[in-house]
Formats: structure tokens, C-alpha cells, sequence
């Protein structure tokens, strides 16, 4: 479904990603973790067609997007869907939900808000209000509601719970786990949070300065890491040992 080969992208002497080379099939939750500055943030605007690679070929469902002018995207915008760290910040504070959620479609569609309010979660009503009447965790629901207007077939997450509460991570963890399952989407799921990853995703590649130094399935890559930078970011989560025990314990 997504595929990068050699990616690499500088910014002037930041060398922000250097080599980088993925798979991620259709219908995989695929997580990418790694310390803040680690690229991961260059490498979800890069396979959401928001930038464009120095080197290295990106393809989507088969056809190369890494070259395409920004009229070409347009089968991209649509399929591929991204939620970011900040809801805030990406929400305009002066537009009415109901109309935030539309946007990607480019026109209004009130049972088409109805629908997804239900979805995320949010009140009926959710719609006539406007961001700042919501709190942190609505707000992001708001935010996911809106990235899956288009029905796109793939979901990029970009930090989606780090600027939330703890008390409320958990809640918007398992909405986005269930909405891929409902809607049968691919997961792109980035985090510096190991444990966040580990709750929603399949598959993780470890990635530090640039590179991606590990990849396999979290049970292989949380349970007998291979590099030693997976191992020192296991060794310093402390919260990960209490998320592995929690999941162990749940069905
Ligand atoms: N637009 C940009 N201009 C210059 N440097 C950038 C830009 N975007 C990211 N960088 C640099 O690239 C590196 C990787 O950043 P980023 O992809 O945001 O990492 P992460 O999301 O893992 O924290 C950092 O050193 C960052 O400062
Ligand atoms: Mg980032």
C-alpha cells in the first residue's frame, strides 16, 4: 500500500531522514517510534505528499507520488488522511465543527456529520459549537472525525495523544483502534511513546537520527529488541512494563 525505497531528506545541513526504506501492507497498523528529531515527523509529511523527498522513491496503492506536481495529489488527499499531535493548532477556531469536519470534502454534508459525530463519539449537537467548547480529547475526535470524511483507506497519526491528558489517552487509543477495524483502514501510528505504540499497533519500526534501526512485529521488536538504541528506549520507558502487564491481562 505504502512503500518507500532510499528516502532521504535534507534541510539545508539537517539531514532529517537518510535512507529510509518501508513496506507497509494494506490493513497493517504500522507504528513508528523513535526519540523527538528522530525524522518522524519529515517522514509522515513526506508520505502524505505535504513534501517532497531530496532523494528516494515514494509509492502509494503501486503509483509514485514522490514526484507529482500538487494537482496530482489529489487521489492522495483522498485516500490518505492525517491526524496531527495538536488539535488546536489544526483546528480553526472560527469555523463551526459540522463545517471542520467537512472540509476535506469541500462542501457541507450534515448526514455525513451526523454519521461521523456518532462514530468519534461526540454529542449530536457537537456540530453548530466551535473547537474551543470542547475539551483536548473531544477536540482530537473532532480531528479524526474530519481526517475520515473522505473514507480514506489509510490513517496517519502523527503524535495524536501526546498533547493529551493521560486519563483521556487511553479513551482516543482505543477510538482509533476501533475505527481502523470498523472502516478497515491501514494504520500509519507515530510516537516517541513506546507504550502508545505498542496498544494500537502490529507492526513498528524503530527509527533514530534518520534511520530506521529495527522493524518487525511489536512482539518481536518489544520482546527481544536487536539493536541496542530499541533496547535503551525500552530500558527508559517506565511505563511500558505496566502497559505489557496491563495487556497481557486483557483479552
Ligand atoms: N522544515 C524544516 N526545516 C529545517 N529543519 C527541519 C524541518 N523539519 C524538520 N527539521 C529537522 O529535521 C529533524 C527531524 O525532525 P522531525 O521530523 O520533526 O522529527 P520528530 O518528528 O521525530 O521529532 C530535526 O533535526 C528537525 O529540526
Ligand atoms: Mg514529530
Amino acid at each position: 500500500m505504502i512503500e518507500l525505497k532510499d528516502v532521504h531528506r535534507r534541510y539545508r545541513r539537517v539531514h532529517a531522514l537518510r535512507g529510509v526504506s518501508l513496506e507497509v501492507p494494506a490493513g497493517q497498523r504500522f507504528g513508528i517510534v523513535g526519540e523527538s528529531g528522530s525524522g518522524k515527523s519529515t517522514l509522515v509529511r513526506l508520505l502524505a505528499g505535504l513534501d517532497r523527498p531530496t532523494s528516494g522513491e515514494i509509492s502509494f496503492q503501486g503509483r509514485r507520488i514522490d514526484g507529482l506536481p500538487e494537482r496530482r495529489l489529489g487521489f492522495l488527499r483522498e485516500a490518505l488522511q492525517v491526524v496531527f499531535q495538536d488539535p488546536m493548532g489544526s483546528l480553526d477556531p472560527r469555523m463551526r465543527v459540522r463545517d471542520i469536519i467537512c472540509e476535506p470534502l469541500g462542501r457541507t454534508d450534515r448526514a455525513r456529520v451526523a454519521e461521523l459525530l456518532a462514530a468519534v463519539g461526540l454529542p449530536e449537537d457537537s456540530g453548530e459549537r466551535f473547537p474551543h467548547q470542547f475539551s483536548g480529547g473531544q477536540r482530537q475526535r473532532i480531528s479524526i472525525a474530519r481526517a475520515l470524511a473522505p473514507r480514506p483507506r489509510v490513517l496517519v497519526a502523527d503524535e495524536p495523544v501526546s498533547a493529551l491528558d493521560v486519563s483521556v489517552r487511553k479513551q482516543i487509543l482505543d477510538l482509533l483502534r476501533t475505527l481502523v477495524e470498523r472502516f478497515d483502514l491501514t494504520l500509519v501510528f507515530v510516537s516517541h511513546d513506546l507504550a502508545v505504540v505498542r496498544r494500537v499497533c502490529d507492526s513498528v519500526a524503530v527509527m533514530r537520527r534518520g534511520e530506521i534501526v529495527e522493524q518487525g512485529t511489536v512482539a518481536e521488536v518489544y520482546d527481544t529488541p536487536r539493536h541496542p538504541y530499541t533496547r535503551e528506549l525500552i530500558a527508559a520507558a517506565p511505563n511500558l512494563r505496566a502497559e505489557l502487564a496491563r495487556l497481557k491481562e486483557e483479552p
